[in-house]
C-alpha cells in the first residue's frame, strides 16, 4: 500500500480543498479550454490525487470516458468515494505513471497537474505518448513559483511563520526534484516527436474577499481560508510531533488571524488582499 503523498506531503482532504479553490463552477470554462476537453472524448488524467479535475470533467461532459490513475491508495480511494457521491462514472485505479495499464493509441486527451516535477521527465512522459491517440493530446500543467508578498494581510504571519520555523520536520520528504523552465520541457517533448508544442501561463485569483460583491461569500473565501491553513498546521503538527504548547500557540495564532481578517471585512477597511497561483499549461500532439 503506498500511502506517501497523503501521509508525508499533504493530505488527500487539503489537497482536494486546494483543488476545489481553484477549478470552481465560475471558472471551469477557463480549465476546459485549457484541458481542451470535449464532448465524447476518451481522457486520462495521469497523478489524479484526490480526482477533483476528472470528477469536473465528467460532471460537465458527461459524454466523455474518464479515467484518473494515481500512485497514492489513500487518494485513489477518496476519489472512488467522491465520484460515487456524485453519481459519476469515472475509472480510477492505484497505478504508476511508468506502467500505464491501457492499449496503445487508446486516449484523445492525456493530462497531468503538477505530476511533471515529481519524476524524470523520460519516465513521466513515455507511457503517456504509448497510450494517446496519434493527433491526440497532452496536456502538462504545473504551477509556477508563488511570491509570498501575494499578502498584504500580515496581521500575526511572522508570528506564525517563526513557530513553523521551529518545528522538526521529518528528513527523506522531498518532492518538487524535477522542476524545470517550460521552454526546457518543450524541447525534450519536440526531441520525443510530439508536434505543435504550445505554451500559456495564467494567473488564477483564488482569494480576494475585498473584491466580492456578495459579503456572505467574502465571509466564505475568508473561513475557507482558515479552514486549509488550521488543516494544514494539523497535518503539520501530526508530521513533526508537536508538543501541546507549541500546537496550541500555533492554533491560536491562527485563530486571531482569522478573526482580525473578518474584523476588518465587517468593519469595511479593505486591504484587497489576494492569494493566487501561475499555471504553466505545455500542451502539444502526438
Ligand atoms: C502535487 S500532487 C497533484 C495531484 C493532482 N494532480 C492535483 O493537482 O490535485 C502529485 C500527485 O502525483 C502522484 N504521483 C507521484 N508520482 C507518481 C507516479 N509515478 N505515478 C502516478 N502518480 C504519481 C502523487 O501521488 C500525487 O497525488
Amino acid at each position: 500500500m503506498n500511502t506517501f503523498w497523503s501521509k508525508s506531503v499533504q493530505s488527500t482532504e487539503l489537497l482536494d480543498t486546494s483543488r476545489k479553490e481553484k477549478f470552481n463552477e465560475d471558472n471551469r470554462k477557463f480549465w476546459f479550454d485549457l484541458l481542451q476537453v470535449d464532448d465524447n472524448l476518451k481522457i486520462l488524467e495521469v497523478g489524479c490525487g484526490s480526482g477533483h479535475f476528472t470528477n469536473m470533467i465528467k460532471t460537465y461532459y458527461p459524454s466523455c470516458e474518464v479515467y484518473g490513475i494515481d500512485l497514492d491508495d489513500n487518494h485513489i480511494k477518496f476519489a472512488k468515494r467522491e465520484s460515487k457521491k456524485l453519481n459519476l462514472d469515472v475509472q480510477y485505479q492505484v497505478v504508476d505513471v511508468k506502467h500505464l495499464p491501457f492499449e496503445d493509441d487508446a486516449f484523445d486527451v492525456v493530462f497531468s497537474h503538477t505530476l511533471v516535477e515529481h519524476l524524470p521527465f523520460d519516465d513521466f512522459i513515455k507511457e503517456q505518448k504509448r497510450v494517446l491517440k496519434p493527433g491526440g493530446k497532452l496536456i502538462v500543467m504545473r504551477v509556477d513559483m508563488v511570491k509570498k508578498n501575494d499578502k498584504p494581510f500580515s496581521f500575526l504571519e511572522d508570528e506564525i511563520n517563526e513557530v513553523y520555523a521551529g518545528l522538526n520536520y521529518p528528513k527523506g520528504v522531498s518532492v518538487g526534484q524535477y522542476v524545470e523552465d517550460p521552454d526546457l520541457t518543450m524541447r525534450r517533448l519536440d526531441e520525443h516527436k510530439f508536434k505543435n508544442i504550445k505554451f500559456n501561463y495564467d494567473r488564477i485569483i483564488f482569494y480576494m474577499p475585498d473584491v466580492e460583491p456578495n459579503k456572505e461569500v467574502a465571509i466564505k473565501q475568508i473561513e475557507r481560508n482558515y479552514q486549509t491553513k488550521f488543516s494544514n498546521a494539523l497535518f503539520t503538527i501530526d508530521r513533526c510531533k508537536v508538543d501541546d504548547e507549541t500546537k496550541n500557540k500555533l492554533l491560536g495564532l491562527l485563530k486571531r488571524q482569522y478573526e482580525e481578517r473578518l474584523r476588518l471585512l465587517n468593519a469595511n477597511k479593505k486591504l484587497f488582499d489576494f492569494q493566487s497561483s501561475l499555471l504553466i499549461t505545455i500542451s502539444a500532439e502526438k
